[in-house]
């Protein structure tokens, strides 16, 4: 069984793969975290508890021999009794007061693993792959019940949490404060990982040892941000790629967020994450619910690369969906880089000529190619092709593209709106704004007021219409600014600070009306490349584009650190041209088709200037892409070695009966006079041999791991180089 309730003594035992995730009732009805990590057979831990009377800490009433909430470890603590850590919900009465004392009422366990109304969340396909447990405590006084939900994946060492509050009194409820999780541990002395970043910088991995007192991230932009990845992982001090321990927390959730880290006087701490509290209330009429969103918990005891894979795995199955969800994505080359705003019939026929010969899939129409858009001062909101561009319509290019054998793809920008535009002109009051205020632009640009019915399904309906109107196979959805003057002209007073989440709320209902509307479709999400790249927007698009930086040694970074959560599956890279249009740096062609084959691999540059050396070289690099897309989608990813610690980076793919391999290594500067280099391989088996395809040399997948392989000599900045394993029978 994977979840147990032992009655007697009060004790829900938790079983995810190899862990066991502990939660005890104390006889007032408190829940305390007894433990979370490596799965353990007497789960019995109350003598870990400390019951020391304590001065400053008040005592719990009816605790029998528990002392004080001021140092019990807690599931899901409230503020105002004797717990002085930051509380994981606020709820403020009718009376003004925000004390609130929710106790144990009941609990059901269950097969499989409910949906979260109206949110993303990870999902089975059979009820035997998970177990779920909800738990409900209730404050008499007030008559709010908080559901807590966990589920425990079997095959992965996984736990998710999500709560549901309920409105079951006769009084109004405003929520303050609604995290989807938060746990204690006693004894810390973990590092805090984390992926910090900015536009075109996304990801950067960040590691500290923390003291006492309070640490953060969070996103107050409307969207979950470049600056701060919705995770965070806490690592025991010695922990590495490979070993330690390792526990992540990963918040399925595309608005504003909130993750923290409270160390407190005894070395406890306190991990919580989930709405921004920031700028937040939400009102519970008698009768309402509140769904909070998901987060996911990976235990890992073999470092992050075990972290990561676990995580790689319950996104690849169990949160990515759809038709692409395992299948090949088509390689494209997408108009952007290529010539920008300055699209027209001329040029996609340049593009897709050049194209086809080279061998790609799909033409993507990016920006440009509505309304009035030559640059981006206008247009967002209309979406009608520009017939001087396309005499022939959106169809007419499709099909002529569906001609000669390619596929066609297009760029929109459903949420925004130019004050430039016919749309914003009838419906000034469609954007969020906050009256009498002035309206920031940001790229020139309004958010549309998607916490408004009305609009929602105005976007729905028109994009719908375009979606219909040619054969569409491809769809990139962008997002290009953050939300300022947040308030919406259709709610009430006491509802403005709802805005932001009923924002995501609003946007999550469009893309599930029409990515089901559209199951064929290829969608992949962009916010100016990562600003949106999170697990809320995978449960809708399988791939996003990870940045807009697409210079191969930036790429090598944001890549990498991308990898820490989201599997290379879901990570679209592309080749561009050189100079880099970002950096100015130049680099080979090799590496830049290196770097983007770790990923989705497309191509954006000005197809007509390359040179036939290096068409033939993106030729091979389709052709050799396409043997070895199943391991870069369905592959265990290890990394090797990393760009934020020295001049090389490594990581290489595996498929799951660990018959092939491929490995990649790049080497940014060339030094002189140095020894010859040795990788160390991972995630072989030992006693399997496997040939090097290029030269054929045999080896034992022992020695790969444990004495390495040598790098053959590169020459040069900016070089690369790919192995090629198979197991030999
Ligand atoms: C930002 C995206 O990240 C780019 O790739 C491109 O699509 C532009 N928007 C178009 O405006």
């Amino acid at each position: 069984m994977a979840i147990t309730y032992n009655e007697n003594k009060g004790l829900f035992h938790l079983q995810a793969h190899n862990t066991s995730y502990l939660i005890q009732i104390t006889p007032s009805g408190h829940l305390i975290h007894l433990y979370w990590g490596k799965k353990i057979r007497s789960p019995d831990l109350r003598h870990l508890l400390d019951v020391k009377e304590r001065p400053f800490s008040p005592k719990i009433i009816n605790a029998e021999e528990l002392y004080s909430l001021d140092v019990l470890p807690q599931e899901y603590p409230s503020y105002g009794h004797s717990d002085f850590r930051a509380p994981a919900f606020q709820v403020q009465l009718e009376n003004g007061s925000t004390i609130i004392c929710a106790k144990y009422v009941t609990y059901r366990i269950f097969s499989g693993k409910p949906k979260l109304e109206g949110l993303p969340a990870t999902h089975v396909e059979d009820s035997g792959e998970a177990e779920t447990l909800e738990v409900e405590l209730r404050d008499n006084i007030s008559g709010l019940s908080i559901f807590l939900v966990y589920s425990v994946f079997s095959e992965l060492d996984v736990v998710t949490r999500s709560v549901r509050f309920l409105n079951r009194g006769t009084d109004n409820l405003k929520l303050i404060r609604t995290l989807s999780m938060c746990i204690d541990f006693i004894n810390f002395s973990h590092d805090v990982l984390h992926l910090s970043g900015t536009w075109a910088k996304e990801s950067m991995i960040e590691r500290n040892s923390l003291k006492r007192g309070m640490f953060s991230i969070e996103s107050r932009r409307g969207i979950s941000s470049h600056q701060h990845n919705p995770f965070l992982a806490l690592l025991t001090e010695n922990a590495s790629e490979d070993n330690g321990e390792v526990f992540g927390f990963s918040l399925v959730y595309s608005g504003n967020f909130l993750a923290f880290v409270e160390i407190d006087q005894f070395n406890s701490a306190r991990i919580g994450m989930g709405i921004n509290p920031f700028d937040f209330s939400w009102l519970l009429k008698p009768g309402e619910k509140f769904q909070t969103p998901e987060v996911v918990m990976v235990y890992s005891d073999m470092g992050l690369g075990g972290m990561s894979r676990s995580y790689h795995c319950l996104y690849r199955k169990h949160l990515c969906r759809g038709y692409y969800r395992d299948k090949p994505r088509p390689i494209l080359v997408n108009s952007w880089e290529t010539a920008y705003f300055n699209v027209n019939e001329e040029t996609v026929q340049r593009i897709v000529q050049i194209g086809k010969h080279l061998g790609l899939d799909l033409f993507v129409l990016d920006d440009g190619w509505f309304g009035q858009r030559d640059d981006d001062t206008s247009s967002l909101g209309d979406w009608n092709v520009n017939t001087e561009k396309f005499p022939e319509g959106l169809s007419g290019v499709a099909e002529k593209i569906n001609k000669i054998g390619m596929q066609f793809g297009l760029w929109i920008e459903p949420e925004m709106v130019s004050p430039n535009s016919n749309l914003y002109r009838s419906h000034p009051d469609w954007c969020i704004h906050v009256p009498d205020r002035d309206r920031s632009l940001g790229r020139n640009q309004l958010v549309l007021d998607l916490s408004r019915e009305d609009v929602c399904d105005e976007i729905i309906k028109s994009i719908s219409k375009i979606l219909k109107s040619a054969p569409i196979s491809y769809v990139k959805w962008d997002m290009n600014r953050y939300l300022t003057e947040i308030g919406s002209a259709l709610l009430p007073p006491e509802r403005q600070r709802e805005t932001a989440h009923r924002y995501i709320l609003g946007l999550y209902r469009i893309l599930e009306e029409i990515t089901s509307s559209f199951p064929n479709i290829l969608f992949e999400g962009c916010a100016g490349g990562g600003g949106r790249f999170d697990p809320g927007m995978l449960y809708f698009m399988p791939q996003i584009w990870t940045s807009d930086n697409t210079d191969a040694i930036e790429r090598l970074k944001i890549q990498y650190g991308t990898s820490i959560v989201y599997p290379p599956s879901t990570m679209a890279a592309h080749v561009t041209a050189v100079p880099n249009h970002q950096v100015y740096r130049i680099t080979p062609m090799e590496i830049r088709g290196n770097v983007a084959m770790s990923g989705i691999l497309g191509y954006e540059l000005a197809l007509w200037e390359l040179t036939s050396e290096e068409k033939s070289t993106i030729k091979k690099q389709i052709g050799f892409y396409r043997s070895i897309q199943h391991l870069i989608l369905n592959g265990d990813f290890f990394r090797l070695l990393s760009p934020f610690e020295g001049n090389e980076t490594a990581w290489m793919f595996i498929s799951s009966d660990k018959r092939e391999a491929v490995v990649f290594y790049f080497q940014v500067l060339a030094r002189a006079n140095t020894h010859a280099k040795i990788l160390y391989l991972r995630g072989l088996d030992p006693l399997k041999n496997y040939i090097e395809i290029d030269s054929g040399l045999a080896f034992g997948g022992d020695g790969l791991m444990y004495a390495g392989i040598k790098v053959p000599e590169l020459k040069g900045d900016f070089q690369s180089v790919v192995l090629q394993l198979r197991a030999i029978k």
